[in-house]
């Protein structure tokens, strides 16, 4: 029901052009200039009544560059492929700098088609996040004429057991929302309905390829490589990438507990063995469209991967499953 009134509200509001449902209701689309500012640190957090949260970070500040290495996208054969050599984009998400996070910030830009969690919170009761049934948000940057970054987004940033559209829906309206400074009002008057999707976009792309993955690894003679005796060390991972990055990234991995392999059973390493996610963690100075950033270490516990020697399976894609990318990372 309430949802149900906030959209009813921005219907009205749309039409008269006045302030609509947004991370900071109210907040005026005047004298967004943040070049005329001092670029101020994402983190610890600022005040938004005391700072322009169009020029800084000030709902979040802990920025996150996630990324995905899967072996198959489920869509082989929709022509749903993944880049050789590249890990895929998963997404540009905001921390609080204490860690924690939230998401779904505004239900009038709910463009994914199937939300997870189905509530703002993730609890049964929490405000529900209705599916989203429009025009694909690729469609979005049609009328912009970012024909170029839709390919670049087709090729890179690929979904698994989904249509790449959907899960971009899911990225912005999940994570994007909750950025301040992607709030409609830092726009101006001359808005254009979904300015910020675009915006959204070029700047997940321009933090990706800020973080090239397979090639940090591939310099340091780590490769996918299939066979249960080909596994890689946590430790070693974890400090190619640290030394790239300037800070140690989060790394994920899936598949079977160590503790149930036939290397690791009954031993105390319960960790996972398959590389899937590294997730990278900066500040930003100023809007993080910028990219003016400094590299920190993931905060909290920094993976879920075994740590014994050689636990780790990095796994080459499956055939068929994989295509050489036309346009560069
Ligand atoms: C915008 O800036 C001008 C020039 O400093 C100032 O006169 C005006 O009050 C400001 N308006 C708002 C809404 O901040
Ligand atoms: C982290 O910061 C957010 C935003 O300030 C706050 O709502 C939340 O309670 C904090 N969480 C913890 C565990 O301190
Ligand atoms: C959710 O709401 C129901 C009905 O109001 C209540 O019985 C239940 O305890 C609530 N659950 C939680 C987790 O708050
Ligand atoms: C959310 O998903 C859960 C699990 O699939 C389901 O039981 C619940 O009814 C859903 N809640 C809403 C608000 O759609
Ligand atoms: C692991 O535990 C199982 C059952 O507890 C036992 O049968 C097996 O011998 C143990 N293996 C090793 C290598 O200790
Ligand atoms: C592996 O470790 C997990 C977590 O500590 C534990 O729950 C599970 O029983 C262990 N499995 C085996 C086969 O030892
Ligand atoms: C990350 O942690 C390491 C080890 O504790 C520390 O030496 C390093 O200074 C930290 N880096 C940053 C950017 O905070
Ligand atoms: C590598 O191993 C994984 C896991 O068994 C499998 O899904 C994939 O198809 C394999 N790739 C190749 C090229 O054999």
């Amino acid at each position: 029901m309430w949802a149900k009134e906030i959209y009813a509200g921005v219907v009205v509001a749309g039409l008269v052009g006045t302030a609509n449902a947004q991370l900071y209701p109210g907040q005026s689309k005047l004298n967004h200039t943040c070049l005329l500012q001092k670029p101020l640190l994402s983190c610890p957090p600022q005040n938004p009544s005391l700072v322009d949260s169009c020029c800084v970070e000030t709902f979040g500040g802990l920025l996150l560059s996630t990324q995905f290495w899967s072996t198959y996208t489920g869509r082989e054969s929709s022509g749903q492929l993944l880049p050789e050599k590249a890990w895929t984009l998963h997404g540009l998400w905001l921390d609080f700098c204490n860690g924690s996070f939230t998401q779904y910030c505004d239900l009038t830009r709910q463009y994914d088609p199937i939300p997870s969690p189905n509530t703002t919170d993730g609890t049964k009761n929490g405000t529900k996040v209705p599916p989203y049934t429009g025009p694909n948000i690729g469609t979005f940057l049609e009328p912009f004429g970012k024909f170029d970054l839709l390919e670049y987004m087709s090729t890179y940033w690929i979904a698994q057991n989904q249509d790449n559209a959907g899960f971009w829906g899911h990225e912005f309206s999940k994570h994007a929302t909750c950025f301040s400074t992607f709030n409609v009002p830092c726009y101006g008057p001359e808005y254009r309905q979904h300015e910020e999707v675009v915006d959204f976009f070029e700047t997940a792309i321009s933090y990706y390829k800020q973080v090239p993955t397979y090639k940090w690894l591939k310099n340091a003679g780590i490769v996918p490589r299939n066979g249960t005796d080909k596994g890689y060390t946590y430790a070693d991972l974890a400090k190619v990438l640290s030394k790239k990055h300037g800070a140690l990234p989060y790394l994920g991995c899936s598949g079977p507990r160590y503790n149930t392999t036939d290397a690791g059973r009954n031993g105390t390493d319960s960790g996972f063995t398959v590389l899937s996610e590294v997730w990278y963690y900066d500040y930003a100075y100023g809007r993080p469209q910028e990219g003016n950033t400094i590299p920190v270490n993931a905060t909290g516990s920094p993976t879920n991967c075994a740590k014994a020697k050689g636990a780790i399976r990095y796994l080459e894609r499956s055939a068929g499953s994989e295509k050489k990318p036309v346009v560069p990372y």
